[in-house]
């Protein structure tokens, strides 16, 4: 599926920027941009900056960035397409029926029809509750302590006592048994046929993160088996990558998102002002979850039931977490067994209090590695000592790992300087790291370190956006051919297409790339600011970038020429003695940058 870039480009210019961030985000102007806290990240001080005449985003404290279409698909968690239509139904662009491939039309039809049994469902559910039926369980809810906002806020329902009183409903709506089956709504058996899967239970809707109705967790009222039952993973519902109240939780603007572990623990939570609590679903923490929780915020509280499945929950939870580069502390709600009923018995403000004290997730870990050896004996001791200096291993940092050795040192009454000869024993013995996984942000960064080259190839398209005018000196002396990294080729290949025709437009560019990883690569390429004093400065950091890709791109031609191709060989040999004069001549030149 793929709209024509005139439309697209035509939705672009019809959703100012400026405008559009405005509605998330407040802005104030400063100077030619504005500037704004980030969405993306949690600041005090604004870092996030609008460019209206480059109609871009780019936040200096996270590398957000983007265009109008970028935003919106961070923002709202949409995919191209989706963010497309948004904003072209914000700005009353009509798009044109595009020609799906069967199959994708299909997919699609089916997506949007199980989106559509679901909410039909979800309001049937509700509609439920409030009537006469639905009294039990609406005073099962009111007992335990929902106000009826809250009720309404949670989309909370009833599925009635019938056994196939929904089946009915939405078979009156003209779905077929095949759809309706793929809704996990239903189950099938060859003596009853198809009958519903909730019933005489409350209700609670699960929502992605736009609030669209995805799946169902129905509780019994009262005691029986199974407490909960959830819905299916469909094409829709992906338990892996959804959590529950994440819709209302994002927006809180709160440091810290809360995890815990139930429907009701979000919500007595929210309900008690802590509207920033999102639970995942009876499911064990995965790195779906870590990634999504990822893009909201870089630290979360765990509040795992005090028992020992909570405790093994959150170890569990904590690395896949770190691996994310999401930071966690554990608060411990004992003597209460969850969050709704710490809430319930002690109140609001206590338990403020207890979140106050969460503990750091790496002292969290050594104490419950405490109670499994004896340390009143020596070699339990020994032991528990050696199981902490593996694991203080983890930390890469010097001065982090010292701190945790003091922190541990204190806690434990022995010697720093000990613990830290330990450590640094096993270290040199190279064997323990390697049972703990390092965290995988770390290691992306060692390996993506920017070569000379990238850097100015890089350098080189920032100048090349920033000063147009530059354009008609670099074209006599660079093709897109010299940028020699795959994307930053892409990118030279388009800016040298607009700079010969309709002009450098760095928002139009990026509505090509649609993969956000690479558009925000390719946002803060724009967005780089240069340091550079004088003209001459300017000019020679200019010429010498030059010089050092053409001759990596030369370098790059040699290393692929076909091995019997000496007279290819020799030219390219040539014009790299050649470069010396290009210095030369490069000086000569009369570059503005004004
Ligand atoms: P309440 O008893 O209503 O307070 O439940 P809770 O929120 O305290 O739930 P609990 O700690 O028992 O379980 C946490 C979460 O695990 C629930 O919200 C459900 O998502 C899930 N869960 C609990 N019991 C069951 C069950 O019997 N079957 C399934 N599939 N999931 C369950
Ligand atoms: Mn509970």
């Amino acid at each position: 599926m793929r709209y024509s870039d005139d439309i697209i480009e035509e939705v672009r210019v019809k959703n100012d920027i400026v405008d559009v961030i405005s509605q998330y985000v407040k802005l104030q102007r400063k100077g030619s941009s504005y500037f704004g806290l980030c969405p993306f990240h949690n600041e005090k001080t604004p870092s996030f900056s609008v460019s209206p005449a480059k109609q871009m985003y780019y936040c200096f404290g996270c590398g957000a960035g983007g265009n109008v279409f970028t935003f919106i698909m961070e923002y709202e968690n949409f995919s191209f397409g989706e963010a497309l239509k948004f904003l072209a139904d914000r700005a009353g662009v009509e798009l044109p029926q595009i020609e799906y491939s069967k199959e994708a039309q299909a997919q699609a039809n089916l997506r949007s029809s199980l989106l559509e049994i679901q909410k039909a469902a979800a309001s049937y559910f509700y509609y439920n509750l409030r009537r006469e039926n639905g009294k039990t369980a609406y005073h099962y809810l009111k007992n335990r302590g929902l106000s009826d906002e809250t009720m309404k806020k949670f989309g909370l329902g009833y599925s009635d006592k019938y056994s196939d009183d929904l089946y009915q409903y939405l078979k009156k709506k003209g779905y077929s048994d095949e759809l309706l089956l793929e809704s996990g709504l239903f189950q099938a058996d060859e003596r009853k046929g198809i009958y519903d899967k909730f019933w005489n239970r409350v209700i609670f809707p699960i929502m992605d993160v736009n609030s669209r109705v995805i799946g169902f967790g129905g509780r019994v009222m009262g005691e029986g088996t199974p407490k909960y039952l959830n819905s299916p993973e469909t094409k829709i519902f992906d338990k892996s990558r959804n959590l529950y109240g994440l819709n209302i939780a994002r927006t809180s603007r709160k440091k810290q998102l809360i995890i815990c572990e139930g429907y009701m623990d979000v919500i007595s939570m929210h309900q008690a002002g802590f509207t920033n609590a999102v639970a995942s679903l009876g499911t064990a923490l995965t790195s779906g979850h870590a990634s999504l929780i990822k893009r909201y915020t870089d630290e979360v509280l765990l509040l795992y039931d005090s028992d020992e499945a909570g405790v093994r929950a959150a170890l569990r939870g904590i690395p896949i977490l770190r691996s994310a580069g999401v930071k966690s502390k554990v608060v411990n709600l004992k003597p209460y067994k969850d969050p709704d009923e710490f809430i319930k018995a002690e109140g609001p403000e206590r338990f403020e209090e207890r979140l106050s004290k969460a503990m750091n997730s790496f002292l969290f870990i050594v104490q419950t590695r405490e109670s499994q050896y004896d340390l009143s004996d020596p070699q339990g001791k020994t032991d528990f000592y050696r199981d902490i200096a593996a694991r203080l291993l983890e930390f890469e940092e010097e001065l982090e790992r010292n701190n945790y050795i003091e922190a541990i040192a204190r806690k434990y009454g022995v010697g720093m300087e000990e613990l830290k000869k330990m450590v640094n024993q096993l270290a040199m013995k190279g064997t323990a790291a390697q049972n703990y996984s390092r965290p995988r942000e770390v290691r992306k960064k060692e390996g993506t370190r920017e070569s000379g080259v990238e850097k100015s190839q890089k350098l080189m398209l920032t100048w090349m956006v920033s000063y147009p005018q530059i354009f008609s000196v670099v074209e006599e002396f660079l093709s897109p051919e010299d940028f020699t990294t795959p994307l930053y080729h892409r990118v030279a290949k388009m800016l040298f297409q607009q700079a010969r025709g309709e002009g450098i437009n760095p928002a139009k560019l990026l509505n090509q790339f649609m993969d956000s990883q690479e558009q925000s690569e390719v946002a803060s390429l724009f967005n780089a600011t240069l340091h550079l004093e004088s003209p001459k400065e300017q000019k020679k950091a200019l010429t010498d970038t030059m010089i050092v890709m053409k001759k990596a791109s030369l370098d790059h031609q040699i290393a692929n020429l076909a091995p019997d191709d000496m007279k290819g060989l020799q030219e390219l040999l040539y014009k790299k003695k050649e470069l010396s004069n290009l210095g030369e001549q490069l000086q000569s030149l009369n570059i503005s940058f004004e």
